[in-house]
């Protein structure tokens, strides 16, 4: 009989390793990764099916919602060389940052690669190493209440001056008529990363540029930034409530999915979220979208999405790249997609019928998608998360009340004109 070694028994996959699991020896693998939602309850049943055929376990050491919070602690890890955790999910922006510390998937990847939208697979390529394989992609929507304007015969803004005049509109007659705790619209207002996606959705919507262009340019000081963050400013305390300050993704799917916003800004996790059971707004929300500003007639939405990168520190790393390939794969990206409502990035998936009427926003989100702004970080290189911190914080603060966007975005374009010094 042929002795099955461990590498053999994963490299085999499906039907045929299941049977010789039990003659392999069995791995425990890692993974790190945010549990925003219902997503560790979700992982666990997509990587079910890789844990039967190949006899291996998977765990999960659960991060916190934050992606700013993840990226500290995993840069923490991963210069320690700490060898406990197998593989990150990582987010789209920090293949160029953390490129070092984890292993090149291309080779094993080999074709898969080719299954995925080539834009997807280049965000996470740094000097033709594939850093890590993509698990969804992502593009925020506004999320608005169908039932609210059809009542107040409101339609869909496609501006944000609109979104402005519709919010304050609705919000101010269900208050009149009881209903004290409607908002108008919730978004991400807390100082870290999501607040860079949503300030760079305000800014190029206004036709502002990406804070710092493709070829390293610093734009953001410019009169069209200035307006669509006087405009965001002018929300906080009117038709948002104050606490968005503090606000992520999650408290700002609270207040929305109690019913209590005609508006919401976030990512497409939160459309099957909202027609769960206990939502008090299942059945009754659409998404389109986000609104333009000012007499700039394009839409903008961030290029958000997850990965999965094995770790050059794991002692698994067979097993490890084996998961990797397998939720960066079609089956993998399938059931995520159907448990999940999430944006896949295996381009066949969207001729999927099944899969389609599963989830109806994939037919309108391809285009949004591919269209989505991307954040600095390929321009800025490993300079990236302290680019984006100054961004938050100057835009958190023009929100805060502290200084005008014109002041806050003129000394951003002093602070980042230093740190970039001669070249990023
Ligand atoms: C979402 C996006 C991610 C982004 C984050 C910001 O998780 O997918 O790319 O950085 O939101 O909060």
């Amino acid at each position: 009989m042929i002795k099955m070694t461990k590498t053999m028994t994963y490299l085999l996959g499906g039907v045929a390793a299941s049977v010789i699991a039990s003659t392999a020896l069995a791995d425990e693998i890692k993974i790190a990764t945010g549990i925003t939602g219902n997503a560790a309850e979700n992982l666990a049943k997509i990587v079910a099916p890789w844990e039967e055929a190949t006899g291996h376990t998977v765990t999960l050491v659960p991060m916190p919602s934050s992606t700013t919070d993840q990226f500290s602690q995993f840069r923490l890890w991963l210069a320690a060389g700490n060898s406990d955790i197998d593989l990150y999910r990582t987010d789209v922006i920090w293949a160029p940052q953390l490129a070092d510390q984890f292993i090149d998937l291309s080779e094993a990847a080999g074709d898969l690669v080719n299954e995925h939208f080539p834009s997807v697979i280049e965000s996470q390529t740094v000097n033709g190493k594939l850093v890590a394989l993509p698990m969804f992609t992502a593009a925020p929507a506004l999320y608005y209440r169908t039932d609210l304007l059809e009542k107040y015969d409101a339609e869909v803004p496609t501006t944000w001056e609109e979104l402005s005049a519709t919010a304050q509109r609705i919000q101010d007659a269900e208050r009149a008529a009881g209903k004290d705790d409607m908002w108008g619209f919730v978004w991400q207002g807390n100082a870290y990363e999501g607040l860079t996606c949503n300030g760079l959705e305000w800014v190029k919507s206004f036709g502002g540029g990406q804070i710092i262009e493709p070829d390293g340019t610093i734009s953001i000081n410019n009169p069209a930034a200035i307006a669509a963050v006087e405009l965001a400013a002018s929300w906080v305390g009117t038709i948002t409530p104050e606490g968005v300050l503090a606000y992520q993704e999650e408290e700002s799917r609270g207040v929305w999915q109690t019913g209590n916003s005609v508006f919401m800004r976030n990512w497409p996790y939160a459309v099957n979220l909202g027609n769960s059971d206990d939502s008090a707004v299942k059945g009754s929300f659409g998404v389109a979208p986000l609104p333009s500003g000012g007499d700039h007639d394009g839409s903008a939405a961030t290029l958000g999405g997850w990965n999965i990168a094995v770790s050059k520190y794991s002692e698994n790393q067979d097993a490890a790249t084996s998961l990797a390939l397998y939720l960066g794969g079609a089956e993998a990206q399938r059931i995520s997609a159907m448990l999940t409502g999430r944006l896949p990035t295996i381009t066949a998936l969207y001729d999927d019928a099944e899969v389609l009427a599963e989830v109806p926003i994939m037919e309108q989100w391809k285009d949004v998608f591919l269209e989505a702004v991307p954040r600095p970080s390929a321009p800025t290189q490993g300079a990236y998360n302290e680019v984006s911190s100054k961004f938050w914080s100057a835009v958190h603060n023009t929100l805060s009340g502290e200084g005008s966007a014109a002041d806050n975005l003129e000394l951003l374009e002093a602070e980042l004109t230093d740190l970039r010094g001669d070249s990023w």
